[in-house]
């Protein structure tokens, strides 16, 4: 689907292999802490809804899937990667609640959901639909997949659209995030291949009508933090 960076399956999941163990550490790091109340926001307007049942797509050590279990969602984490699942598995299993089924994790892609046609309420995606290989054809996933009337919030980096702010956060994620990525992970790669994918990625409106082309209804966007990320949100409607 896109030229320059491999996207392919067996490509992203060996990166994500590699990084599995030190990618909470550099996440919360890299991003100074401010991708948790990312995520917060995200969980908080499926609260507003009636969400009950969610998938976590592209899960890696579950963060979202965690935060989501904790506000008492239903929810399945679903990842390419092995160990990332491995360390989200981990984690979820010290934050058990009694009576509510712990999250339940598989591996698979996105482009090809092992689940029955309308079997969750609501989907999410955080920091994950950049790398997918084939996003339309994800998206059309997630349409099968989702309830009618139920929703698709994502979560994704983008570039500042105001200038002063865009140099220094490209500065700081081209140049620095990538030195530090490197020395900690000890995969240059990867660190490598994050500005790079961000920078590739359509944003704000396009990627609006990137997903409403696939048969989503109700599509907006929310940036966040002066537009380092954004919060879209989408709906199946019939
Ligand atoms: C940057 S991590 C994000 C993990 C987590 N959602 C978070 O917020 O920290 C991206 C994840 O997407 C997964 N991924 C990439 N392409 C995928 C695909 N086609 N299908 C399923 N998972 C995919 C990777 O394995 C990786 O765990």
């Amino acid at each position: 689907m896109e030229k320059g960076l491999s996207k392919e399956h067996s490509t992203i999941s060996a990166m994500f292999n590699s990084i599995a163990g030190k990618y909470d550490l550099l996440n919360h790091l890299l991003s100074l802490g401010i991708d948790k109340g990312w995520r917060r926001k995200l969980v908080k307007s499926l609260k507003r809804s009636s969400s009950k049942v969610v998938l976590d797509l592209a899960c890696g050590t579950g963060d979202l899937t965690i935060a989501l279990y904790k506000e008492g969602f239903t929810v399945t984490g679903a990842d390419l990667s092995i160990n990332m699942l491995e360390i989200a598995r981990h984690k979820s299993e010290k934050i058990a609640k009694e009576g509510h089924p712990l999250p339940s994790y598989i591996e698979c892609s996105a482009e090809s959901l092992p689940f029955e046609d309308s079997s969750f309420d609501a989907v999410t995606i955080s920091f994950g639909i950049r790398n997918f290989q084939n996003r339309d054809t994800a998206l059309q996933e997630i349409l099968r997949v989702l309830k009618s009337n139920g929703r698709l919030a994502i979560l994704e980096f983008a570039t500042p659209r105001n200038f002063l702010w865009r140099v220094l956060y490209n500065t700081y994620f081209s140049v620095i995030l990538p030195i530090i990525g490197r020395i900690i992970s000890k995969d240059a790669r990867a660190y490598r291949y994050l500005p790079e994918s961000v920078k590739e990625f359509p944003q704000y409106e396009t990627f609006c009508k990137e997903i409403e082309k696939q048969g989503f209804k109700n599509i907006n966007f929310k940036p966040l933090t002066g537009g380092v990320a954004v919060l879209y949100f989408a709906e199946k409607l019939g």
